[in-house]
């Protein structure tokens, strides 16, 4: 399982409930990675999303407590990290493979969901925003793999941080 997160500075990931700043090569680069897997996140999240709505052409695992979320083909409701791991295997047994899952925030996902996850997309912006969610703090199993030249959009500066797991 993948996570792929975009966070500021002092790796905080979002403020009242939504993002603070909407990169437009970052949102393609969430595009291009999760288009036609699968993507986790959590109810807040979804609100965060065009028209609040889970995002199309892959399929969507939300967690929440909640019973009255639409489900479909390509829309899945979880209600507890235990459910969230009964349909992981289904969806592995139909044929997805480990790689194909991105967790996809918010903290309170990113938080529970970290321990199970091996290789983490990180868009690191050389800013300091508000904040009042932040992405955990990776502790020394994990190893930055790649790491981009930095690069500029709406006067926004940032690179591509990979980081792994040790074993
Ligand atoms: N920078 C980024 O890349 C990025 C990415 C995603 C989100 N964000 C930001 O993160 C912030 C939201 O984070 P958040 O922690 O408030 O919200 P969140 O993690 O998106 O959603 C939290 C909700 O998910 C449900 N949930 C979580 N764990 C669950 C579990 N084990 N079982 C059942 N339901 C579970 C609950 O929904 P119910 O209340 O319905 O039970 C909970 O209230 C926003 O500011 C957003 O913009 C940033």
């Amino acid at each position: 399982m993948n996570c792929i997160v975009n966070v500021d500075k002092n790796f905080s990931i979002g403020y009242e409930g939504d993002l603070q700043v909407r990169l437009s090569p970052d949102l393609k680069r969430f595009k291009d990675f999760t288009v036609g897997n699968i993507i986790i996140y959590g109810r807040n999240t979804l609100a965060t999303f065009p028209k609040e709505r889970p995002l199309p052409k892959r399929k969507n695992i939300i967690l929440t407590t909640r019973k009255d979320l639409e489900e479909s083909n390509d829309v899945h409701v979880c209600h507890s990290l235990e459910e969230l791991f009964d349909l992981k295997e289904r969806l592995i047994e139909e044929g997805y493979s480990e790689d194909q899952f991105f967790v996809c925030g918010g903290e309170s996902v990113y938080r529970q969901l970290l321990p199970y996850v091996k290789k983490i997309y990180i868009t690191q912006m050389e800013v300091e925003l508000p904040s009042d969610s932040y992405f955990p703090s990776l502790g020394d199993e994990w190893k930055i793999t790649y790491e981009s030249d930095m690069q500029e959009s709406d006067g926004i500066k940032y690179r591509y941080v990979n980081y792994e797991r040790e074993e």
